[in-house]
């Protein structure tokens, strides 16, 4: 039987931001996913952080034609009644790494937040003997990370009476608001001996602020992200600026395969959830050779797509001369 052509898909991506290292390698993630399903197009609108231009690019979408959305969402309120609308069109909905308020989509990839929280708040209780003054640092109000991150960090630290959470510094995200807020927090607070911090950016931010203030030694510091790289969080972490990093895996090759499967038909799980772990001094330097090993293989594997690629150039145009010799 001759076989069908694959049918022809197109992904929409709308993306809170897509302005640091670990929005890029979720972007690299789906991309690499992405070569396996030449009958894919793929379009991505980046709202840099503004949930008015989320909800207005996810519009776009709808106008000019998807069969499916992945979306992270900048803020969940603001962002849910038009992701509702896509998925009530019948257009499946994948949610990626920041929730909506609602159960109105098809499927979530990324990880669980509380427990990352919850994690953390363990890990400190550990690193503090059990008692201690904590701040944290959180993520940008009203997105969901930010949110459960910080419910599961409450959440663990209540089983520790020693141990008390006496400030929080909100953020954007970003280092530059950490500079400008956690100086002043921080001298309020001169008993504070540990922070947490919603990513490893803020918790850099956090690191030069301590040391400004010369309480670098005095101050122990938990991130969350783990990248590799080397700006990332497991560097971070092999460097001494931070204490410890909460993995949290940015899902872009996962997203791409929990799309493609709701597109082919074929069964999948609503919620897929990425695991976290603690990344310390202890399995740094194994964390830090096994993702370049990682990025080696993945290399490699360029190389010999860009090779393929270049023998069926070689072979179309080998082909070509063929068909004029014939005709002449
Ligand atoms: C990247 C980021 C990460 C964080 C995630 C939460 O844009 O800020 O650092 O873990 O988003 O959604």
């Amino acid at each position: 039987a001759a076989e069908t052509p694959p049918h022809h898909y197109t992904i929409g991506f709308s993306q809170c931001t897509n302005g640091d290292a670990w929005r890029l390698a979720m972007l690299a993630g789906m991309k690499k996913e992405l070569s396996f399903y030449p009958n894919v197009s793929f379009r991505m609108k980046d709202a840099r952080y503004s949930s008015a231009l989320q909800k207005q690019q996810i519009q776009e979408f709808l106008r000019e034609g998807i069969d499916l959305l992945i979306v992270s969402a900048n803020e969940s309120e603001p962002v849910t009644p038009v992701i509702e609308e896509v998925y009530n069109r019948g257009i499946p909905v994948v949610i990626l790494d920041r929730r909506i308020s609602s159960q109105l989509f098809t499927a979530y990839v990324g990880g669980n937040n509380v427990e990352v929280g919850r994690t953390a708040g363990r890990y400190a209780a550990t690193l503090l003997g059990q008692r201690g003054r904590v701040l944290e640092i959180l993520g940008a109000p009203g997105s969901s990370p930010a949110v459960d991150r910080h419910r599961g960090f409450a959440d663990a630290l209540a089983a520790y009476p020693g141990l008390q959470l006496v400030a929080q510094v909100n953020s954007n995200w970003e280092r530059p608001s950490v500079l400008e807020r956690l100086p002043a927090v921080l001298r309020a607070h001169p008993e504070v001996e540990l922070i947490f911090a919603h990513n490893d950016r803020l918790a850099l931010g956090a690191y030069q602020v301590c040391k400004e203030l010369g309480r670098q030694r005095r101050v122990k510091i938990i991130g969350v992200d783990g990248l590799p790289g080397s700006r990332g969080g497991i560097q971070l972490v092999q460097d001494g600026v931070i204490n410890a990093t909460l993995l949290y895996s940015p899902g872009g090759e996962e997203a791409i395969r929990t799309a493609m499967r709701i597109l082919q038909k074929q069964p999948f799980a609503k919620e897929n959830i990425l695991g976290t772990m603690v990344i310390d001094s202890t399995n740094a330097l194994t964390m830090k050779m096994q993702t370049e090993q990682l990025a080696n293989q993945q290399q490699d594997i360029q190389r010999q797509q860009q090779l393929l690629q270049e023998q069926r150039d070689t072979y179309a145009s080998q082909q070509t001369v063929l068909y004029v010799l014939a005709a002449a």
